[in-house]
Parts: structure tokens; sequence; C-alpha cells
């Protein structure tokens, strides 16, 4: 049977191509706002626990639950604030960018009724710079969304009060990093918080503060509709509902697609996605954007399921999933990745600073023929001074999660491709030439 989508969060952009971002269609043909009127008769402990019901976690990278993360705030301190991390920087993700444009309406009734039951006033939308479109149109939802009395002072008349700030970023990768997100908002540079304080205890201008991603918050209106058991009665496990992954690379019909968590990767990445383009064969998958440890052919038939990614020594991260066919090197892939790990390094941590650098400079050697023959092991072992262990789920020695990221892709080679890159490196080095010595 042909693999389908369940389209909860897409099912309104995918079925008015032209005008779902518009305040007209999102109230005509999507009951916008109908779940705002809802939660609003709630209180707003209880819409906590239903969202803390429906399992639905982060879908911002971590998989952090989401109706848990708001419980942790403190109970009397106020005034406490929402973030919504619409950065979207992960390579190969491209889903945030998405719903921006083309369903705006939605995240702002998640962010009101999310508002509403953490009792903050005021929320930010953070939205990384290049999205100029999307910027422009959750500008234009939110000005209507307060001309129509779903936003601003006392909220259909049931004495809420909230203001939405759509705040531009100028980006970089490591603003995305919810305590970076934080540091940018202040109009500091966009360098990640040590923790603790978590951001739910001390975030924004100190006071607590909850960030979440644009698709996490995008789901809460349709839980609040639909309620929790629906919600968790979709998925598999701990990882309930559905989530949209972004599948590029080579592969037929690349994009977006929402489906049930439990599917599994084959049926996505060759079902939905077409399978490997040009009738190739598949000779690795990164499965959770550019800072998850790669996946092999052998793993198609594990179920997109967060904990057994985990398991798989993986994680699906971001929802983005890379293919790469028979004739990629993954060596080069490899030394792609660590140069965008390089450059986005943010330079706080020195592991981080100085390791992403090295990374890509031996890295660089290996792919031109000029490594030497122990060089993996090299990076393997200034590697485990970013990430002692080496292994996921990474421990790190750095403030953010970037500093693992920057040996993802290197473990995953010594995983997957280390026989052969080490055969590769002693062809390399003693087809050289050994230096002439050239005496006086
Ligand atoms: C370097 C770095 C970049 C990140 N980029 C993003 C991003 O672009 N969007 C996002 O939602 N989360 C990103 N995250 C994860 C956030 O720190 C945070 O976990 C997330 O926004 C929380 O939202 P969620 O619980 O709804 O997933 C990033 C983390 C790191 C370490």
């Amino acid at each position: 049977m042909a693999v389908e989508e369940t389209r909860i969060v897409t099912k309104f952009l995918r079925s008015r191509e032209k005008d779902s971002w518009t305040f007209e269609a999102a109230r005509k043909h999507n009951k916008a706002y109908s779940a705002l009127e809802k939660a609003l008769g709630m209180e707003p402990a209880t819409i906590v626990e239903e969202v803390q019901t429906s399992g639905l976690r982060g879908r911002g990278g971590a998989g952090f639950g989401a109706g848990q993360k708001w419980s942790f705030l403190p109970k009397d301190v106020f005034p406490r604030y929402l973030a919504v991390n619409a950065d979207e920087g992960e390579p190969s993700t491209f889903k945030d960018h998405m719903l921006l444009e083309r369903d705006p309406h939605q995240i702002i009734e998640g962010v009101a009724i999310t508002a509403f039951a953490i009792q903050a006033h005021v929320a930010f939308i953070y939205i990384r710079g290049e999205f100029a479109l999307g910027a422009e149109r959750v500008q234009q939802a939110v000005d209507d969304a307060y001309a129509n009395g779903f936003l601003g002072k006392n909220i259909l008349g049931s004495g809420f009060d909230l203001d939405v700030i759509v705040h531009r970023g100028a980006g970089c990768y490591i603003a995305g990093d919810e305590t970076g997100l934080l540091s940018s908002l202040e109009g500091e540079r966009a360098m990640p918080r040590i923790k603790p304080p978590f951001p739910a205890a001390q975030g924004l201008y100190a006071a607590p503060t909850v960030v979440n991603n644009v698709e996490t918050l995008s789901t809460v209106p349709h839980i609040i509709r639909r309620g929790a058991k629906w919600y968790a009665g979709l998925g598999v496990n701990k990882s309930t509902g559905t989530r949209i992954f972004s599948v590029s690379g080579m592969v037929e019909r690349p994009g977006n697609y929402e489906v049930e968590l439990g599917t599994s990767f084959r049926d996505l990445i060759e079902g939905l996605a077409g399978g490997v383009r040009d009738g190739k064969a598949m000779k690795f998958f990164i499965p959770g954007g550019a800072s998850a440890p790669w996946l092999m052919p052998e793993h198609l038939d594990e179920p997109l399921d967060m904990d057994r990614a985990g398991e798989l020594k993986t994680m699906l991260g971001s929802g983005a999933i890379m293919v790469f066919d028979e004739t990629v090197d993954p060596l080069l892939i490899s030394w792609r990745l660590a140069k965008f790990f390089a450059h986005e390094s943010c330079g706080k941590c020195t592991p981080c600073r100085e390791g992403s650098g090295w990374i890509d400079k031996v890295l660089y050697r290996m792919v031109h023929g000029l490594g030497r023959p122990d060089d993996l092991d090299l990076l393997l072992d200034f590697g485990s001074s970013i990430v002692p262990g080496l292994n996921a789920p990474f421990a790190q020695t750095t403030i953010c999660a970037l500093g693992p990221s920057t040996m993802s892709h290197v473990v995953s080679l010594d995983r997957y491709f280390g026989a052969e890159i080490r055969e590769r490196l002693k062809r390399d080095f003693a087809k050289r030439a050994p230096l002439e010595v050239v005496s006086a």
C-alpha cells in the first residue's frame, strides 16, 4: 500500500496553496483562533496538563516535553516571557520556513495559547534574518490578529493581554541555540549561556522564559481543539503525534513530509520522497540535520522514533533527512560539514573554537590526498576533548551542543567507513614522493 502523509500541522497550508497565510482564509477555511477561544475558557494549568498528556515533544532538536518545560516555570515569579525559535539554521531543515510563510496564523494561535497557559504577557517571534518573506507575512498576520482582537488588550473579552513582537535576527547558526537566541534578543552577540540557570528559571532579561520551536507551537492549537488523548494516540512509544521531515539530497522528490512518528525511514525516503534518484543505491543518510550522526541503508526499516534514534547513537534532531547516493565520497561530506561548524562556532568555548578549525584543516588534507596514515585517529583523539567518550548521546565540554556537532560526522566516518578511510590514507601517503633531502 502506498505510504501517505498524516497532515495535521500542514493540512491547511497544503490545501490552500494560494492564500493560506491570509487572515481571511485562515479564519474562513481553517477555524483559525477557535482553539484560542476554547483555551481562554480553560484554566492555564489545565492547558499545561493537557499538553503534557499529549506527549508533545519539542520539534527544534532536543525533543524535550513541551508541557513539562512549561511546568518548570517558578510559580510566583513575574513577568515571564515566551520566545518562539524561528531561527531554523540547521543545514537542510526547511519546515519552519514553510510554516512561517504559509501558515503564520497557526503559529500566532499557538503562541497566544501557550502565553496564556504560562501567563506571559509578552511573546517574541525570533525569525532568521534571511526569511524576508516569512517575516513579512508573520508581521502582517500579527497586525491582523491585533486588528481582530486575537492579540493585544483583553483578548476576546477574557481579561488576558498579550503583545507579540516580531524580531529579525541577522542569520547565524548559534542564534538558534535557545540561550544564544535570548542573548541576541537582548541586543548582545548571539552567544550561548551556561545552564543552569535554565531559561525557565532565568531567561530573557533574567525573567522566567519558555523557548519553543515554530513547529512545536504550531501543534498546540490542534491539541487544544481535538484533545490530548487524540494526539497521544498518534505516533509510537514516547514519540507521539506527527512530525514534519525535510527530506533533501539525492532523492527523486525532496520536500517537507508530515508523517506519524513510528513510520519507517524507508517509507519516508523511498515511499514519499521517491527513493534515491536515477535508480542509484544509497550510501548513507543523515537522520536529523547536519548535527546528527549518520545512519546506513541497513537502518532504513527503523522507525522514526526519537528514543530509538538515541539507541542507534544518533537523533531525529531538527527533522531533516539528507540522503547520499553510492557516488558520494563520505570524507568530502564530512569536510563540508566541518567547514560549516568551524564557520559558525561562536568562539566562546575553547574546545569548540579551536577544535572546529582543526577538524576542518585535518579533513581538508585527508580529502585532498595529503593526509597522514593516522589522521582519522588524530581527529578522534583531539575530538574527544570536545566530546568525551565520543559516543551519542554526547557528553560535552562546551556550553552548547554546537561543540558535539563538530564531531558527529567524524564519529560517523569512523563508525561506518573507518577501515576504508584508513586504507585510503595509507595509500595516499605511500603515493606521495618522499621529500628530497636538499644538501648544501
Ligand atoms: C547550535 C544550536 C542551534 C539550534 N538551532 C535551532 C533552531 O534553529 N531552531 C530551533 O527551534 N531550535 C534550535 N536549537 C535548539 C534550541 O536550543 C532549543 O532546544 C529549542 O528551540 C527548544 O524548542 P523546542 O523544545 O520546542 O524544540 C539549536 C540548538 C543549538 C545548540
